[in-house]
Order: C-alpha cells, then structure tokens, then sequence
C-alpha cells in the first residue's frame, strides 16, 4: 500500500515539474498536473454553463439585444461570483476582447498564439498549467462551436445585424471581439488556484546562486 502511494506521487512528480530561476534562488516546484486540469476543468465548465444558460434566457426573453445589455451587466458579477464559490480566481481572456477588462495579459497571450499554432496545424488543444511560488494557473481554449456566437461575435453585415453591432458599439466603444468564423479560438479560460489549493504542491528552494 504504501509502495502505492509512493509510485503514485512520484508520477505526478514526473509530470508537474516545473525549474523556476529567481536572482537568489532555484526553485523546484512539483504538483499533481492531473488534479489540476480536473479541477480546473470542472469549474471552467460549470463557469460556461452558468454564463450560456443565463445567455440563452436573455435571448428567449429579448432577442440577441437584450442579451447584449445583459451580458454588459451581468457576465464579470457572473464569473465573479463562482469565483468566491470556489474560492478560485476565474476570468475568460481574449486576444481580440469585447472589453478591456478580459484582454489577454503576457502570459495569456503566449497560451493563445500556441493555442492559435494548434489549431492551423490540425492538432487537438488540450488545457494547460503553470505554478509559481504562490499559485497555479489552469489554462484551456474557448472555441466557437455554435452559430449562436456569431451573432455577436461573428462576421459585421454577415452574422450580425446592423441594429447589434450598433448596440455592440455603444456598449463597448472598444470593441475587437468579431470577425470570428465557426472553429475560431474565441480565447481562454484562466483559473488561477492558491498554491496551497493542492495537497501535492511541493516547493523546493534547492539552491541559493
Ligand atoms: C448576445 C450576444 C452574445 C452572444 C450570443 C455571445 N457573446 Fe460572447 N460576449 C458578449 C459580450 C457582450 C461580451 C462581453 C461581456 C463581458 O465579459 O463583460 C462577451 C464576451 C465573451 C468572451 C470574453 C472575452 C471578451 O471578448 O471580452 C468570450 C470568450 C466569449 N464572449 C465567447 C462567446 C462564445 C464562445 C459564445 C457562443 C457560445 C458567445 N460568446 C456568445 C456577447 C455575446
């Protein structure tokens, strides 16, 4: 039994090992990768369900319209607030964002171009993690998948009508977020967990420079 658990972790050591170089110090940092893209898949899905479900109601009650003042509202608070519940940070970034509170910061940015690479090349995007000393982030690609989206993030005068992109624009003056075609990666999702989230986090400081 113990044997068990020993190969276990060292397995998981295997694959979540991560050299950090700091000015003073080296840091080794070990963690499970496969609880990670669990957990951070799970709550990255409950996330969409919540924001589709809450979408696809707005559009039942007023049209794509109305759904676009909600969403102006409601979408930040939405994700805000599965935030707390599951004591994570949640956010979903864009390289090409509706609003700049979702544009993509450095690290995203590079998620996105490899995800971007992927995707030309006809690979299969899988999600993706990385640790520092205080947290570790899950990463994992929204593409477009349904023609619902292209209504307001689809093609000007193709998919969205005249009346919408008004709305959009006056909603968001500094809109990027159309242009976007059926498979297209729309962007991604960030859950960033405290590192202390995970049992299996192990942070060695092996060696001062
Ligand atoms: C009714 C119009 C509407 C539809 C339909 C819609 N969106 Fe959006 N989307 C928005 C608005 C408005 C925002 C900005 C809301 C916010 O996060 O504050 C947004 C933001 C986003 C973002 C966050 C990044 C950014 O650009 O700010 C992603 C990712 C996204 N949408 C993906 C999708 C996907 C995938 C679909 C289809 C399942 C979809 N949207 C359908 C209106 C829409």
């Amino acid at each position: 039994m113990r044997y068990g658990i020993l190969i276990a972790f060292v397995l998981a050591m295997g694959f979540g090992c991560q050299h950090e170089s700091q000015q003073e110090k080296e840091q080794l940092i070990s963690y499970d990768t496969t609880a990670v893209v669990n957990e951070g898949q799970q709550i990255a899905k409950a996330t969409f369900q919540t924001l589709s479900s809450n979408l696809k109601n707005a559009i039942a009650e007023g049209g794509v319209e109305h759904a676009l003042q909600f969403c102006n509202v409601e979408a930040i608070p939405l994700t805000d607030s599965l935030s707390k519940h599951h004591d994570v940070s949640i956010r979903r970034a864009s390289h090409k964002p509706r609003t700049p509170y979702n544009t993509a910061d450095s690290l995203e940015v590079e998620v996105i171009k490899q995800y971007i690479d992927k995707l030309e090349s006809g690979d299969e995007l899988k999600p993706v993690t990385y640790a520092d000393e205080n947290r570790i982030t899950f990463h994992a690609p929204i593409t477009i998948t349904n023609s619902l989206c292209l209504n307001c993030h689809g093609k000007v005068n193709e998919d969205i009508s005249k009346e919408n992109l008004a709305t959009i624009q006056e909603l968001y003056p500094k809109d990027q977020a159309t242009g976007f075609s059926m498979g297209d990666l729309r962007g991604i999702w960030t859950v960033r967990f405290p590192a202390t989230h995970f049992d299996s986090v192990k942070i060695e400081h092996t060696k001062e420079l």
